[in-house]
């Protein structure tokens, strides 16, 4: 048998400009699990694209079983029984998971599709894999955990041998993640070769049996899994060590500087709405909130900052009663906001840097400049800041659409940070951005706490909400499910209550 199943080699790659992959390489064993690691924008997915022939090789080769591709699109990548299960799912959200299942297998001219087949089918899949999928609801009432079971089940459907997982896990509760490894290890262990596209290394270190890194487009080796370890992959990634476990510090928690009284919050989405949440934040701490994205995190901060309307309820801000006030006054009542969506509301692409280092009322969307400075002052400052904050490129005249998402960040947490109010909101502070960016901005939040703050942390990042948080808040579906300090919060306890918490039928025997 031949030792690989596929082989890439002297992959090179770009689209334009952007160089994705200078150099990649990539083998795979059957009936391995193999994954493929880096910070953000090394050039993992288009490795795995290309594989699946989403886009042309500009050079090198792929070799499939033995057989090297002149020509690859995904039709002839499954074909040779390659298939791909994507970041963003492609379900359609009215159809239920059979119908969904079933879309896309084009039915032979002049027949009709047989459902009862496909359903024999489908449920042999889910038995055989032991797939917890629900085929008669309609996809918009599934789980994200389970729409991704449902894509796996259609990849298997096409008869793949090699199934490439592209961030599975980024969008998973800690239970989800449980099952789905439990998957991959099945599909395992009945020959399937897999790829695993992660950047999180203790799931990486768990459950591969290899592990390529990339970085900035370059194939930076393979090692065992067994003759690794976490502080040698880290720095295969970006080319040194690095510390995401920041030293708490417990400083005095001074007086309440933020409380939310039963707040309620309309929103489309029925998840979203908020249905009554109290909570209250103090000088000197970081309370996190967790919670699976679209359960309400983003429409209670947009309450809390003026940029959606509370129905009932009231917010009180540094003493003062900010209930559905206009943001610019809300931030003048004492608030510093890092919102969820940088290129929205943080910041304007097209001005420069300094620019928007010194503009606030950014979320009104009006820049206008806060302090009207003399040139040279605003260079002053503008040079600390991109010091202080490490942005790179350094020069800030350029337009801040010159950096990449983990400086852009860095450009928000920098004018947020250092206008030193009282309560400090950071919603998704690291989302998208790379390790080196992710550990000056946990410390920036550290350091603001230290400095007296109070710090509202929000993100979908459990690891993060407990390595950083005082004390963290769990809700689910617009309501929250539990309070305790960080020091007692632990994956498993925290993804319960994001579930929503009562799930006593889980439980089983276990004596906890
Ligand atoms: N279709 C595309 N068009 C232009 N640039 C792209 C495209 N896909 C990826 N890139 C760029 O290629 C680089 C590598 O991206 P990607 O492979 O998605 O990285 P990763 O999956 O490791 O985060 C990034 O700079 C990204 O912006
Ligand atoms: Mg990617």
């Amino acid at each position: 048998m031949r030792e690989y199943v596929v082989e890439m080699n002297h992959i090179v790659k770009s689209f334009g400009e952007v160089r994705a992959v200078k150099h990649g390489e990539f083998t795979l064993r059957k009936g391995e699990i193999h994954s493929l690691i880096g910070e953000n924008g090394a050039g993992k997915s288009t490795m795995m694209k290309l594989l699946y022939g989403m886009y042309p090789i500009d050079s090198g080769e792929i070799i499939i079983n033995g057989e090297t591709m002149k020509k690859l699109e995904p039709k002839i990548a499954i074909e040779h029984g390659v298939g791909m299960v994507h970041q963003e799912f492609m379900l359609v959200n009215d159809l239920t998971v059979l119908e969904n299942v079933i879309l896309g297998f084009e039915p032979k001219k002049g027949l009709t599709i047989d459902f009862a087949k496909a359903r024999q089918e489908v449920e042999h899949y889910i038995e055989q894999y032991n797939m917890d999928i629900q085929l008669d609801k309609k996809v918009s009432q599934i789980s994200v955990g389970e729409a991704q079971r449902v894509e796996i089940i259609k990849t298997l459907m096409r008869g793949v041998e090699i199934i490439i997982l592209d961030e599975p896990t980024a969008v998973l509760t800690p239970q989800e993640t449980k099952k789905l490894f439990e998957i991959l290890a099945n599909l395992k262990a009945e020959g399937k070769s897999l790829v695993f596209i992660s950047h999180k290394l203790n799931e990486v270190m768990e459950i591969s049996d290899r592990i390529s890194v990339m970085r900035q487009g370059e194939y930076m080796g393979t090692v065992d899994k067994d003759k690794t370890t976490p502080l040698d992959l880290t720095k295969r990634m970006i080319g040194r060590e690095v510390f995401l476990n920041i030293d708490k510090t417990y400083s005095k928690v001074g007086q309440t500087i933020l409380e939310v009284k039963d707040v309620w919050v309309p929103a489309l989405k029925e998840s979203s709405k908020i249905r009554g949440m109290s909570l209250h934040v103090n000088e000197g701490e970081i309370v996190g909130i967790a919670g699976i994205d679209g359960n309400g995190q983003s429409e209670l901060i947009e309450a809390i900052t003026g940029l959606r309307k509370v129905e009932k309820g009231s917010v009180i801000l540094n003493g003062k009663d900010v209930t559905n006030l206009k943001p610019r006054k809300v931030r003048e009542a004492g608030l510093a906001h890092i919102p969820e969506d940088r290129n929205k509301r943080g910041l304007n692409r097209t001005m420069s840097i300094e620019n928007n280092l010194i503009a606030v009322e950014i979320d009104s969307g009006a820049y206008t400049k806060g302090v009207l400075m003399d040139i040279p002052a605003q260079d002053k400052y503008s040079e600390e800041m991109v010091k202080q904050f490490d942005i790179r490129p350094t020069d800030y005249k350029l337009p801040t659409s010159a950096l990449s998402g983990g400086n852009a960040q860095k450009v928000v947490v920098a004018r947020e940070v250092s206008m030193k109010k009282k309560l400090l909101i950071a919603s998704q502070p690291t989302r998208g951005v790379d390790i080196g960016a992710i550990e000056s901005i946990r410390n920036t939040l550290e350091v603001a706490k230290k400095d007296g703050a109070g710090v509202l942390l929000v993100s979908a990042e459990l690891e993060e909400i407990i390595s950083l948080s005082d004390r963290i808040i769990v809700i689910h579906e617009g309501k929250i499910t539990g309070e305790m300090p960080a020091s007692e919060a632990n994956e498993n306890n925290l993804g319960l209550l994001m579930m929503g918490g009562a799930v006593e039928e889980e439980k089983g025997g276990e004596a906890s």
